[in-house]
């Protein structure tokens, strides 16, 4: 039996609050599935580290975690400590571009016994995923500053999309599309405004569903997709953006589904090149932080997608249905109160941690 080897970064706010219930969810599943995890947590990649030593992470950072199987992370950022371009682009943005983690996948789902803030939606009515691509697009560093504080001052930040870049997430999308029951994909565009980047997306689409012939293919621009999430979520399967539209999707999405606090997202390499690394949608939300009160539910859910990642896809399946039996259980007390609970964040995670046995 081959141990896991797994960084675990809890980063800053309420990822400190959540990542030991994910932890405890992952070793509930260990134990029942009979998988060995060895967990190893690190300091770096959180405000307090960049305090302390002046950047987000040391400079060996890549070899360290290039041994690892996978990464498992909270949340980072804390805008009143440190600038949030430089939290981001320090930690999280550098591991999804030098591990290539260039598939975000982000589940959307409508969980049992949660009231959807979309009037009349029931389970079943909204279980889509966005595929985001994660690597390039609209998040480059490559612009700058001219005029600098003259009434002239200039600045420009351009969106990259390369050809290997833009087909291998619509590849992994069709594919993901072809796996499912509705064979659909949507893709997401803006190529009525955004002329020369957009219309390059659409034709790579165009060039890439002639080989999935069995997978049915539509395109919003990314205004009304997002009205169309709001007013027929269950239009969508598949859903495929570049970074910033693939951005937004996904905290829209989740937000139909009652809470951003359910929604998990992996960060995938898919060749196995370098390890993936598993984090929610969510941040580390100040707002509630150090309240005991943050759902953990994306986090754990985030646990299942990495264990099936690393092979597990029976246990992963038993950690979401653990998810589910808690939410769709006539006891709310042990819910967060964005799940309208009066529970707390360890309430939440001991019982889905119970559930899993
Ligand atoms: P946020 O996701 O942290 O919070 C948005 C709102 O959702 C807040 O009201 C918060 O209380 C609520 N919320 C978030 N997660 C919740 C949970 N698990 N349970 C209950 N409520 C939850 O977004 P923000 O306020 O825009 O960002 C705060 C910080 O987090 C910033 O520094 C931002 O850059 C960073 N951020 C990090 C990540 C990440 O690490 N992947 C993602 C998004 C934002
Ligand atoms: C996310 C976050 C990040 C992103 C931020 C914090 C840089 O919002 O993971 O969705 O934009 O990718
Ligand atoms: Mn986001």
């Amino acid at each position: 039996k081959k141990a896991h080897k797994i960084a675990v970064i809890a980063g800053d706010g309420i990822g400190i609050e959540v990542v030991p219930e994910g932890l405890r969810a992952l070793e509930a599943a260990a134990r029942r599935f009979d998988i060995e995890l060895e967990f190893e947590h690190f300091e770096f990649g959180s405000c307090d580290y960049y305090l302390e030593h002046g950047k987000m992470l040391p400079d060996d950072w890549f070899e360290i975690l290039s041994g690892f199987d996978a990464i498992f992370y909270g949340a980072v950022g804390w805008p009143d400590k440190v600038p949030d371009h430089i939290s981001l682009w320090g930690s999280l943005l550098q591991f999804r571009r030098h591990f290539d983690q260039y598939i975000n996948l982000r589940p959307c789902r409508l969980m049992p016994g949660i009231k959807s803030p979309l009037a009349d939606r029931e389970p079943g009515d909204i279980d889509f995923y966005v595929v985001r691509e994660n690597t390039e697009g609209e998040y480059s560093s490559i612009g700058g500053k001219i005029f600098e504080g003259t009434e002239r001052e200039t600045v420009m930040q351009e969106t990259v999309m390369t050809r290997t870049g833009v087909d291998r997430v619509l590849k992994y999308a069709f594919e993901l599309a072809q796996s499912r029951p509705r064979r659909k994909l949507t893709s997401a565009t803006k190529s009525n405004g955004i002329s020369i980047t957009m219309p390059y997306w659409d034709e790579r689409v165009k060039a890439m569903a002639k080989g999935y012939p069995d997978v049915s293919v539509d395109q919003f621009h990314i205004d009304i997709l997002t009205a169309n999430f709001v007013l027929h979520p269950d239009w969508f399967d598949v859903v495929v953006a570049s970074n910033l539209f693939g951005d937004i999707l996904s905290d829209l999405g989740p937000a139909c589904t009652g809470t951003i606090g359910v929604a998990p997202s992996a960060n995938i390499n898919p060749e196995g090149e370098f390890p993936s690394l598993f984090e929610p949608v969510h941040g580390s939300a100040p707002d509630i932080a150090g309240k005991g009160i943050a759902n953990p539910i994306g986090q754990i859910w985030c646990g299942a997608m990495m264990l099936e990642h690393l092979g597990f896809k029976e246990a992963g399946d038993a950690m979401v249905s653990a998810i589910e039996k808690v939410l769709a259980s006539d006891d709310k007390s042990a819910l967060t109160p964005d799940l309208k609970g009066k529970g707390t964040t360890q309430s939440l995670g001991e019982k889905i941690a119970a559930a899993i046995g």
